[in-house]
């Protein structure tokens, strides 16, 4: 007999609270797809209440996936779980996840509440919940920390009033793995009616130790549930990665014995996704999804692999979504081949004048690059938002000059609001001088935080991927740009960034 492991996925919601990861909704739909395609159980597709662009995405996500239970976080009182109902009303499935913390810290400092106010809330606002909809989680934010006796008082009352998951945050990332494990197994043998909820671990990866922790919550505590990130995206050091303990559960069946309905072919597509739309770069060296998680460079391990597999690999590469490099499309192919490569490739595009438009951006590039992969394929169409004149900012031309003993000068062509406008200046190199071309005209005033190349496909003929992270009044936003010309593409990540900017207003934080 084995049991089902729930994945339940908050790149969208948690993953999305990491600074500079903001996303827009068309982004977070794509993303939401390619999560549904890659089967996790329950995608939290955001905080509802916490703004209008975040109801806005919930909203979107509710209506459009249906194999996924569609999950939207809600602070514990009666306007944000109204909130959450109602941006969830198109959903197949949906779920309410409520959370309060619990820890005398939490609630005495930033609660500014007693433990029995506390208490009463928590069963109010998951009664209320509970009359909305049939599936409620509660999480007591900070629950690791929390005093044991208090937090069963708590737990047991909501459960009661018909919480059906419990979700035990290690919302610093203090745990590690055998004292966590044991927590959640104390919380289930002394609440009286743990066996009418599911119980869920949510480990933050502060000493590193998230996938330890969840999967001790699983092994030891009997815990269910596991959230969980693509990348391991999330606030400070990030959450447990989807990647990672999927596949620590799969390749070690004979250990853990659960069952996933995870198709771990759909992992580096989605690894891949969310790393260039939020430009978070994945190290090379990352469990599963890292460039070099699959490559053998030392002549023992190649010479050992090449003769049996299992020497040196405990799971292949290709049940995770990798493949050779393969030149997908080229300068001959049609709007029909990339109409099926984009499908193939999970990206569906609302309408046919957008197919259009990026096709002719393809073959654009095609003109430029003679071999396009699957990589190519996803920047062109995650760059939607800096060539697309409806955004605020949006490229258009450039032309810049730079010779040894001179200062480089660059010329950038773009439009506000549709306007075309033109920005001009030299800097300390070509990419300087064109980012500093663009600031000339748009004043923005924002501080650059971080500014990174990336080659797309590996050698310096593949496109360079920019990832641009700007601060301004608080508020941190990553831009993404990609081009065979490293100044282009940076030019394009300036602007990204700049319409985030402009586009994000600002949220309620989901840990206060
Ligand atoms: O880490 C945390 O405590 C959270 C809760 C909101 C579940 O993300
Ligand atoms: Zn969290």
């Amino acid at each position: 007999m084995t049991d089902k492991l729930i994945i339940f996925d908050t790149t969208l919601r948690d993953g999305e609270q990491s600074p500079g990861a903001s996303m827009t909704r068309d982004e977070k739909l794509r993303i939401a797809r390619q999560l549904e395609r890659l089967k996790v159980d329950v995608i939290e597709a955001g905080f509802a209440a916490s703004s209008n662009g975040d109801f806005d995405c919930v909203k979107s996500i509710a209506n459009a996936i249906k194999d996924s239970t569609i999950c939207s976080l809600a602070r514990a009182n009666d306007r944000d779980i109204s909130r959450a109902a109602e941006a969830l009303q198109g959903a197949a499935n949906a779920r309410i996840h409520i959370f309060l913390a619990t820890s005398a810290l939490h609630m005495e400092k930033k609660l500014r509440m007693s433990p029995d106010q506390v208490f009463e809330q928590a069963k109010q606002s998951t009664r209320f919940a509970r009359n909305l909809m049939g599936d409620i989680e509660f999480s007591p934010e900070d629950g690791y920390r929390s005093d044991m006796d208090f937090l069963c008082r708590v737990l047991e009352a909501v459960i009661d009033e018909g919480a059906s998951t419990i979700n035990v945050p290690d919302t610093v990332g203090y745990a590690v793995p055998e004292l966590y494990g044991n927590f959640i197994k104390t919380l289930r043998e002394r609440i009286p009616n743990s066996d009418k909820a599911i119980w869920s671990v949510h480990c933050h990866n502060d000493l590193g130790m998230a996938v330890a922790n969840s999967l001790a919550g699983v092994q030891i505590g009997g815990a269910r549930q596991v959230e969980c990130t693509i990348n391991g995206l999330g606030e400070r050091a990030g959450n447990c990665s989807l990647e990672e303990i999927v596949m620590a559960v799969k390749t070690r069946k004979d250990y853990f014995n659960l069952d996933l309905g995870i198709d771990t072919k759909q992992i580096l597509a989605a690894s891949r996704m969310v790393s260039q739309t939020t430009g978070f770069v994945v190290q090379p060296n990352k469990a599963v999804v890292g460039a070099n998680a699959f490559a053998h460079a030392s002549g023992i391990h190649q010479d050992g692999v090449l003769k049996a597999r299992d020497t040196y690999e405990i799971m292949r590469a290709e049940d995770v979504g990798w493949s050779a490099n393969k030149i997908v499309l080229g300068k001959l192919s049609g709007r029909n081949a990339f109409k099926q490569r984009l499908e193939e490739l999970g990206v569906q595009m609302e309408s046919e004048s957008e197919i259009n438009a990026a096709f002719s951006r393809f073959k654009e590039l095609a003109d430029r690059k003679s071999d396009i992969f699957d990589e190519d394929i996803l920047a062109l169409v995650s760059e939607e938002s800096v060539l697309n004149d409806k955004e605020q900012f949006a490229f258009v031309s450039l032309a810049q000059h730079s010779e040894t003993g001179e200062r480089p000068h660059a010329k950038v062509v773009f439009t506000v609001a549709g306007q075309e406008v033109r920005g001009e200046s030299d800097g300390n190199g070509p990419v300087d001088a064109s980012l500093k071309a663009i600031e000339s005209h748009v004043k923005s005033g924002a501080e650059m935080v971080l500014y990174s190349v990336n080659a797309i496909s590996g050698s310096t003929e593949s496109q360079g991927e920019v990832t641009v992270r700007l601060q301004n009044s608080g508020r941190v936003v990553n831009g993404v740009g990609s081009d065979p010309d490293i100044v282009v593409a940076s030019a394009k990540a300036y602007l990204s960034a700049l319409n985030k900017l402009q586009s994000k207003s600002d949220r309620v934080a989901a840990q206060g």
